[in-house]
C-alpha cells in the first residue's frame, strides 16, 4: 500500500466554479483517486474553486496574468509554480486560457483537460450549444491530453449522455456535467496508473474488472460470465462478492452462436472477458442490446479486452452500450492497450413480470 505521502502529486488549474475540482478532492479524500492535490492555481482572482481548495486545507494560488508581460513569460510562471510543489500530472478544469509551448514543454503529455463534448466533435467553446445547433442526439464528456492544438489530444477517457427532446444548454450541460465528476478521476487515476510502479489491481485487469463492478461487496449478485471455464475473473468476482452466484458455460460454449443468449436473463452481471474479438461488429452490437433487455433493473455488463487494434475501437463499443440502453457507460481502466468498459442501468429494463397469459 502507498501512503498518502507517497501518492502521486498532482495540481488543478481552474478559472471559474470549479465542480471538476470538487469531484477531484472528493475523490482524492475517499480514496478512489490516490493522489495529493499538491496546488490549485486560478488565473482568476474570483474564481469560487479557490474557496473550494482552501476549504479542503489545499493550497490556493492566484496567478494573474496581468503582471506577467505575454502568454509565455505567465505560462513560464505556472511551470515554475508547478515545479517548485513537485507536481506530476497536471489537470486543467475549466480553466479558459490557452496552454502554451513553455507550460507544455514542462509536463509533456503530462497536462489533462475535461471537455464537455465527444471530442473529437464540438471543440473549443460553447461545446453543449453548439451539439444542440447539429440537432446530435449523442454527446458527452472527454478527458484528453493536452497538446498545443485546442481540444485536439489523445482522448483518455470519454462518456457518453444523450441528448433529449427540449434539452436546453442548461439542461444539457448539468447532465453531461453529472459525468464529467464521473470519469475525470478515473480518467486521472487511469494516467496515473499507467506512470507509476502500478499497484497490484493495476497489475491484474481481473481485479481490476472486479473493483469496477457498481454494487456493494455484500450484494447476492447473480453473474453470468461468458466462458467455459472459471479464470482470473471468476476468481477475483468470488473475492469480492462471496454472496454473489456466478454461472459459466460447458465447454462446447462458443460466444458467436446465439442459442445461450436467454442465460443472461435476469442477470445482474454480464462479464464478457477476451471473447469481443470472436465477434464480428454487428453480433457485437447485438449482444449489447440483447444484454440491455435481458439483465435485471439495476443490471449492466463489463468487457475486459485489448482495444488497441485487435478489437473495434472503444469508442464505438461505448456508443453502441449507450445505443443498447445502458445509462451509464463508461471505460473503468485503460493500460496498456487493456481496457475494463461497459454500461450498467439500462433504463428500458425488461418486465420482471411473467408474460400475460396467452402470449
Ligand atoms: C466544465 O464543463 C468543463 O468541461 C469545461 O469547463 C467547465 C468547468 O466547470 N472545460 P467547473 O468549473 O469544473 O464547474
Amino acid at each position: 500500500m502507498t501512503s498518502v505521502t507517497d501518492r502521486p502529486r498532482i495540481a488543478v488549474l481552474i478559472s471559474g466554479r470549479g465542480s471538476n475540482l470538487q469531484s477531484i478532492i472528493d475523490a482524492t479524500r475517499s480514496g478512489a483517486l490516490g493522489a495529493t492535490i499538491a496546488v490549485v492555481i486560478s488565473n482568476r482572482a474570483e474564481a469560487p474553486g479557490l474557496a473550494r481548495a482552501r476549504e479542503a486545507g489545499i493550497e490556493a494560488l492566484f496567478l494573474s496574468p496581468r503582471e506577467y508581460p505575454d502568454r509565455d513569460a505567465y505560462d513560464r510562471a505556472l511551470a515554475q509554480a508547478l515545479r517548485e510543489r513537485d507536481v506530476v500530472l497536471v489537470c486543467l478544469a475549466g480553466f479558459m486560457r490557452l496552454v502554451g509551448q513553455p507550460l507544455l514543454e514542462a509536463f509533456p503529455h503530462r497536462i489533462l483537460n475535461i471537455h464537455p463534448s465527444l471530442l473529437p466533435s464540438f471543440r473549443g467553446l460553447h461545446a453543449q450549444q453548439q451539439a444542440l445547433d447539429h440537432g446530435v442526439r449523442m454527446t458527452g464528456a472527454t478527458v484528453h491530453v493536452v497538446t498545443p492544438d485546442l481540444d485536439a489530444g489523445p482522448i483518455v477517457m470519454q462518456a457518453a449522455v444523450p441528448v433529449l427532446a427540449g434539452d436546453t444548454v442548461e439542461s444539457l450541460a448539468a447532465r453531461i456535467l453529472v459525468e464529467e465528476h464521473r470519469i475525470y478521476p478515473l480518467a486521472i487515476a487511469a494516467v496515473l496508473i499507467g506512470r507509476q510502479p502500478p499497484d497490484p489491481p493495476a497489475q491484474c485487469p481481473a481485479s481490476a474488472l472486479a473493483a469496477s463492478v457498481p454494487f456493494e461487496a455484500s450484494d447476492a449478485i447473480r453473474i453470468v460470465e461468458l466462458r467455459s471455464a472459471a479464470g482470473d475473473t471468476t476468481r477475483e468476482l468470488r473475492k469480492r462478492f462471496p454472496r454473489s452466484s456466478i454461472a459459466l458455460f460447458d465447454d462446447r460454449f462458443n460466444v458467436a452462436s446465439l442459442d445461450w443468449w436467454d442465460a443472461m436473463r435476469r442477470a445482474d452481471l454480464v462479464v464478457a472477458p477476451f471473447v469481443m474479438p470472436a465477434l464480428t461488429d454487428a453480433k457485437k452490437q447485438y449482444l449489447y442490446k440483447a444484454i440491455g433487455d435481458r439483465v435485471s433493473a439495476r443490471g449492466g455488463v463489463l468487457v475486459l479486452d485489448r482495444v488497441d487494434g485487435s478489437s473495434s475501437p472503444l469508442l464505438h463499443q461505448l456508443m453502441w452500450l449507450k445505443h443498447a440502453g445502458f445509462a451509464h457507460v463508461d471505460c473503468a481502466w485503460l493500460v496498456g492497450g487493456l481496457a475494463v468498459f461497459g454500461g450498467f442501468t439500462p433504463r428500458a429494463a425488461v418486465s420482471e413480470s411473467p408474460p400475460p397469459a396467452g402470449s
